[in-house]
């Protein structure tokens, strides 16, 4: 992963780009990088903040031999890859996972992933996995006050480079792993390690009801399990609702 790799001092999103090379044939594995973007985009139709000099913005294309509805739980295996490289960097284990892949260091997010996949009937032509990672933000806008970075945690700045080294190593054994059963059973274990959430009550905010419940971790298809006060368990599949702490 990452050996065809391509850089950018600047651009609109390496997910644009990444998606731009995938249609011109690009092969699998290609990685593109910038030192900010001035389109970065989140989930959610969001913005995603894309200063020069401090963050990762970076986007890895995979041409899987998966169905489509299955393309989704890459999202969480690029969360798990951030989460190992950055607590490899950082000589400790405070990066945890908050699902489905948003990766926090004490209770703030520092690193977020958008996946987007070009795809018909039953084939992918392609997955663009996009994440962003504040590495060595010293300041974010005032309306980011649930963001921090690796720098603000530990105080010391850190090499891009490597950490971006360090996620496609883990990325790359990961994958592998996903492959082999097309879904995340030989994953579980390991994601729900980093899982922040898992045995705290949570509040599930679907389209059309709110409820509590205490989350159990994720099953093989990265949905995470949410017990009710009435014992019954809930499968949350990510798209369609929002969890919070209680
Ligand atoms: C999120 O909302 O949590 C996902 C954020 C994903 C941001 C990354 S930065 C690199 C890539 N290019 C983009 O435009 N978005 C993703």
């Amino acid at each position: 992963m990452g050996q065809n790799l391509v850089c950018f001092d600047d651009t609109d999103s390496t997910n644009i780009q990444a998606k731009l090379l995938a249609e011109k044939g690009a092969p699998h594995g290609t990685l593109v990088c910038s030192d900010q973007q001035t389109k970065g985009r989140g989930r959610r139709g969001r913005a995603w903040d894309s200063p020069p000099g401090e963050a990762i913005y970076m986007s890895l294309l995979l041409r899987p031999g998966i169905r489509p509805e299955h393309a989704s739980m890459l999202t969480l295996v690029m969360g798990m890859a951030v989460a190992d490289a950055i607590n490899e960097l950082m000589d400790d284990s405070l990066a945890g996972i908050k699902w489905p892949n948003d990766v926090v260091l004490k209770g703030k997010k520092v690193s977020g992933t958008l996946t987007e996949m070009s795809a018909e009937m039953d084939c992918i032509h392609y997955v663009v996995i996009g994440t962003g990672i504040n590495v060595n933000t010293q300041k974010f806008p005032e309306e980011l006050n649930q963001a921090t970075s690796l720098r603000l945690t530990t105080g010391r700045n850190f090499r891009r480079a490597e950490l971006i080294a360090l996620c496609m190593k883990y990325f790359e054994k990961y994958y592998g792993l996903f492959e082999e059963t097309e879904d995340l059973s030989l994953l579980t274990d390991e994601y729900n390690r980093l899982l922040v959430n898992q045995n705290q009550e949570v509040r599930v905010l679907e389209p059309e009801n709110e409820y509590t419940g205490l989350a159990l971790g994720i099953n093989n298809q990265g949905e995470l399990l949410v017990r009710r006060e009435d014992g019954h368990v809930e499968e949350i599949y990510a798209g369609e609702v929002s969890v919070r702490g209680v």
